[in-house]
């Protein structure tokens, strides 16, 4: 019904060249495509991935958003500019964002307004840390993340991605086992539909090292609806593996 989203995390990599390269890659192997699937370069990169992955069922995407309309904010990325590059998807609230740049769940809350409002999709990320983890917060923490995004975002709820990504899991090789995603995942759809009549709708994905080896048994719990990708996307043969798993 909703289908499966594959998301590509770059994160902080690429060059022209390599970015040349593995786009040139990718596309050379995708084939249709029974997924939706999208890319989030770096901002610098918007323009050269347009143009590369114009004309294909590649979406671009971003990977962060400024909270605010335009004006002094040095070094920050309006929604209007990233509409301009033609971006469909924003990730917003990654965990390496929250962590080392001290997003907090309002700002969060108010790059997700700045992105729809633009007619972008917010990939909003939530998750818990390890000691998080282990002292049962799980759930307390991922509710209340999404919560403020909810009583910011009324409605247009319904518009978004969600991205659950246990910090633990991020670039660590680590993963949620597929039960253990499956739990929070229930919880957020739980939440969304108390929110939104049209939650069902709303893709939640899953992130921390998806790889290959476990993207299948993820991909297969009911309210898993897909992925978001940073080490593996990096490698355009694991990533088409995964899009391949996640249109089977
Ligand atoms: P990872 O990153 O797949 O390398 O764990 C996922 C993410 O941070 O989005």
């Amino acid at each position: 019904m909703r289908g499966k989203l594959m998301v590509g995390n770059w994160k902080m990599n690429g060059s022209l060249a390599a970015n040349a390269a593995l786009l040139s890659d990718i596309l050379a192997g995708m084939g249709e495509l029974s997924c939706r699937a999208a890319v989030c370069v770096p901002a610098p990169y918007l323009a050269q991935a347009q143009r590369l992955l114009s004309g294909s069922a590649l979406w671009l995407g971003a990977q962060d958003v400024s909270a605010h309309d335009a004006g002094a904010y040095t070094g920050e990325v309006s929604a209007d500019m990233l509409r301009d590059f033609a971006v469909r998807y924003c990730i917003v609230g990654h965990s390496e964002r929250r962590q080392y740049h001290g997003e907090t769940d309002a700002q969060v809350a108010a790059k997700v307004q700045r992105a729809l409002s633009a007619g972008i999709t917010p990939i909003v990320c939530l998750g818990e840390s390890l000691s998080e983890r282990e002292a049962g917060l799980t759930e307390a923490v991922v509710k209340r993340q999404l919560a403020a995004v909810i009583q910011a975002n009324g409605h247009c709820i319904s518009e978004i991605v969600v991205a659950y990504e246990p910090v633990w899991a991020i670039g660590t090789g680590l993963t949620a086992s597929p039960d253990q995603a499956q739990q929070v995942h229930a919880v957020l759809r739980a939440q969304l539909r108390a929110a939104s009549a049209h939650a069902e709708r709303v893709p939640i994905v899953y992130g921390g090292s998806m790889g290959a080896a476990n993207a299948a048994d993820l991909l297969a719990q009911p309210d898993v609806d897909g992925g978001l990708i940073g080490g593996a996307a990096l490698r355009a043969t694991e990533f088409l593996s995964l899009l391949t798993t996640a249109s089977c």
